[in-house]
């Protein structure tokens, strides 16, 4: 018999045959707890032995037109969305707590509510009193959302059933309580079967829930991870400590592309959206500094400036430091290597800090050439015009590789006021008026071109 994978970690959802101190998946320790099975059936009788019902089956022509979409009005929320709320969907939105997820939600609640929705907040985790009190520091008083504070899940659907709204917002998941699961409220068991119930009532009724999950790093409440698979739309609310933006991230969406993201600004009226996110992430750069280059990545379906600082210093230890903030430290050691091997930039006994600056995170390999830049620039102590924009992937040979969406970067970095870009050659080079290319073959040609013969 096979063997049942009742152990679960709460931090990345990932199920085990037994019990360990860390996950393999997601090497967190302490998270793997024992759930109990969901399943309520007969017991002790094989699937096969008794007969269910037959399913309709139907072919791939669909006949189903596009489900029907509401939009909040709220341009950034929007196209995280995919295009607007989709009806009878299910949607996760995961985040540190203290981020602004119930911010948001109410501020998109209230938005809906004025598009025409019938909207139910309900709050596990604050007092109907201290949601009006966010409410009216939000001016949304008079928004006609509806409103209550309950853990209860039976008596929650009980209510949405009878209500009938368009949509409900569940703040937050892990504090749900399924009163037909023996555990405690945010255990994988109970988030996992709260999420289930929620989901299946709102493809069931046609009416659309927003679950608010808290990210955890402790073992003992379940993190939103382990309920992705079950719903529709996954977006993630993230946000520096010490900054006031916060990024709207869509890592999953069955109605739309995923890695869209919206930009917003945590103020003291509640979220206000981010329209031009460049110049935001632009907004505190000095003077031209050594180690300061600036970058245009493409977040979702939008170019996107940004910053990337490095610093390199005399290491007073035996192995010197590497340090990356906002990108992937092991593309930063190729970068490195090959500065050193192709271009005779050699980092030997130096301290080397990456940062990406306004806390953006960055993954895309275009970022290479900003990097090996911004590292080439803090070793010689030069600094890059300030004008100029940097962008393309770097291949252990040295050589360069032009990256998608050149031309989209390149107006981007003319709207904001660059007029020059420095980019790998390519067939088919796009201009854009008012910019001026530099073109570069491989590593070694754009150190000498930018930094001088060395
Ligand atoms: P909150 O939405 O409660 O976070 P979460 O639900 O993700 O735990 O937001 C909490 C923080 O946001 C809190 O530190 C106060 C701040 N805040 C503002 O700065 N401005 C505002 O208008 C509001 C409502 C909150
Ligand atoms: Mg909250």
């Amino acid at each position: 018999m096979a063997k049942e994978l009742n152990f679960t970690c709460s931090a990345c959802g990932t199920s085990f045959g037994k019990w360990s101190g860390q996950c393999d998946a997601c090497k967190e320790w302490n998270t793997i707890t024992q759930s109990t099975a969901l399943a309520s059936g007969p017991k002790g009788k094989s699937l096969g032995a008794m007969r269910g019902k037959t399913i309709p089956l139907t072919d791939l022509d669909t006949q189903e037109k596009e489900p029907p979409r509401t939009y909040s009005g709220v341009g950034e929320l929007d196209r995280v969305l995919g295009g607007g709320l989709v009806k009878a969907s299910a949607l996760l939105v995961g985040g540190d707590p203290g981020i602004g997820k119930s911010t948001l939600l109410l501020q998109a609640a209230a938005r809906f509510a004025r598009n025409g929705l019938k909207v139910i907040y309900i709050s596990g985790e604050e007092s109907n009193a201290q949601v009006q009190m966010r409410a009216r520091r939000l001016g949304l008083e008079k928004s006609p959302v509806m409103l209550a504070s309950e853990t209860n899940l039976r008596d929650i659907l009980t209510t949405l059933e009878a209500e009938k709204p368009d949509l409900a917002i569940i703040d937050s998941i892990q504090t749900m309580w399924a009163d037909n699961v023996d555990s405690a409220p945010g255990s994988v068991s109970q988030v996992r079967s709260s999420a289930h119930e929620l989901t299946s009532f709102a493809k069931r009724n046609g009416m659309a829930v927003v679950m608010v999950g808290h990210v955890t790093k402790d073992g003992s409440i379940a993190g939103p991870r382990v309920v992705e698979h079950m719903v529709d739309t996954v977006l993630y609310f993230q946000g520096e400590r010490g900054h006031q933006y916060r990024i709207l991230r869509a890592v999953k969406n069955r109605f739309g592309p995923a890695d869209e993201i919206g930009v917003f600004e945590m103020t003291g009226k509640g979220l206000v959206e981010v329209k031009n996110p460049s110049a935001l992430f632009l907004s505190e750069r000095g003077k031209p500094a050594p180690g300061s280059v600036v970058f245009c990545g493409i977040e979702g379906s939008r170019p996107m400036l940004c910053e990337i600082q490095a610093l390199v210093a005399p290491s007073p230890h035996s192995q010197p430091r590497r340090s990356v903030v906002g990108w992937d430290s092991g593309r930063l050691a190729m970068i490195l290597a090959v500065l050193e091997s192709r271009c005779g930039v050699p980092f030997t006994g130096l301290d080397v800090y990456l940062n990406v600056a306004g806390g953006l995170r960055i993954s895309e390999p275009a970022a290479d050439l900003a990097v090996a830049a911004a590292l080439v620039s803090a070793r010689e102590d030069a600094a890059l015009p300030a004008e100029a924009v940097i962008f393309g992937e770097i291949s252990l040979s040295g050589a360069l590789r032009p990256v998608v969406q050149t031309e989209n970067r390149l107006k981007e970095a003319q709207k904001l006021g660059f007029t020059t870009a420095i980019v790998p050659q390519q067939a088919k080079q796009p201009a854009v008026a008012g910019l001026q290319m530099r073109h570069a073959d491989d590593l070694a040609g754009f150190v000498e071109d930018v930094f001088g013969a060395r």
